[in-house]
């Protein structure tokens, strides 16, 4: 079986754009291929090595949300990974020969400088474990030899960056024991965050996968509908309701989209219903997760166990492929 490797920084709760964009099709994948998942905790520490009161908590909320969806740990590996330290060894290994302009042209490590620069005002302090970010992430991808990675538009700079790498190992050590991964992008529903902007945590526009029902509707109340309806008998213009329809074409069957569609350009359907209705859809598609969310909630034991377990499967195979990786180099 071909072999996937993909991985989540440990950024706390997930949100729909998380379920929508990656987990989703990470449940096929985990059918179809030998899938590695893993939370990455040493890429968040890139940027948030002086915030570590929550890491521990990240990890986990990460783990919860994925075990609630359905990542199956009988099918996939799922781990976290500073607890496989080999990773760490290969990194250092591919760090001797990645060329320093390689990593300096990285278009998301540009971002993140940007992004870094314009929070703390810092000149562009770019740490070299940030530096590092993409070789790192080689490393994870490297690790198991992995065929594919399923990855966003955004991480594919990095795992062409990570056949470089590749290429230039197989040539320095006159060998093809690492496969180029390829990056295989998600198929996924773009989701939008309830102000209309890209979803994400820091905006204050997502909706969680664990948020109760309760909190779900409230959120969906305040979603962006179409701004130039007035009144609730005035014809509306679903194509120009910003978020709402968005999200019905995203959650509603395929008739519900059409009535709500056809209801709105006539003025027979009222905004706040309208939205009251999807937020009762969004929490009908979530409550099985949500309720499977609770149960690991209040068995944090079962969680960690099913994440060292999931070390000590990836473990077995790293070991197998540090041997070989010392060995082609030349280690003592
Ligand atoms: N950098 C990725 C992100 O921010 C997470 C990640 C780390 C990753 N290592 C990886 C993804 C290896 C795929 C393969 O989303
Ligand atoms: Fe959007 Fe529904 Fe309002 Fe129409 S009725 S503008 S689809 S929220």
């Amino acid at each position: 079986m071909q072999r996937m490797v993909s991985g989540m920084r440990s950024t706390g709760k997930l949100h729909l754009g998380h379920y929508l964009g990656v987990i989703d099709n990470w449940l096929k994948l985990q059918n179809e291929y030998e899938c590695y998942f893993f939370i990455a905790d040493w890429h968040a520490l890139t940027t948030k090595y002086d915030k570590t009161e929550n890491l521990k908590q990240d990890v986990l909320e990460v783990a919860m949300d994925w075990l609630a969806c359905g990542i199956d740990p009988n099918k996939a590996t799922i781990y976290v990974q500073s607890q496989v330290p080999e990773i760490a060894e290969l990194h250092i290994y591919l760090s001797m020969i990645t060329p320093q302009n390689w990593v300096e042209r990285d278009p998301t490590l540009k971002d993140m400088a940007k992004i870094l620069k314009s929070k703390d005002g810092m000149a562009s302090q770019i740490n070299y474990g940030l530096m590092g970010y993409p070789v790192l992430m080689s490393a994870d991808i490297m690790m198991f030899n992995a065929d594919f990675v399923p990855v966003g538009i955004d991480q594919v700079a990095h795992v062409e960056l990570t056949r470089d790498i590749t290429r230039r190992f197989n040539n320095i050590y006159n060998t093809d024991f690492f496969h180029e991964a390829q990056p295989k992008l998600n198929e996924c529903s773009l989701i939008c965050g309830l102000d209309g902007n890209k979803m994400g945590k820091s905006f204050n526009n997502d909706i969680k996968i664990s948020d109760t029902a309760e909190v779900t509707a409230k959120k969906v109340m305040s979603a962006i509908t179409d701004r130039s309806r007035m009144r609730k008998d005035d014809p509306g213009h679903p194509e120009d309701c910003e978020v709402a329809f968005k999200y019905w074409k995203i959650f509603g069957t395929e008739e519900e989209v059409e009535t709500v569609k056809c209801e709105c350009e006539k003025g027979a359907r009222g905004c706040a219903d309208c939205k009251r209705q999807l937020g009762a859809k969004i929490n009908e598609r979530f409550a099985e997760i949500r309720e499977r969310r609770r149960y690991y909630e209040e068995h944090p034991e079962v969680v960690k166990q099913i994440l060292e377990d999931g070390a000590k499967k990836a473990r077995v195979e790293a070991q197998k492929v540090l041997k070989e990786v010392r060995n082609l180099i030349g280690m003592y």
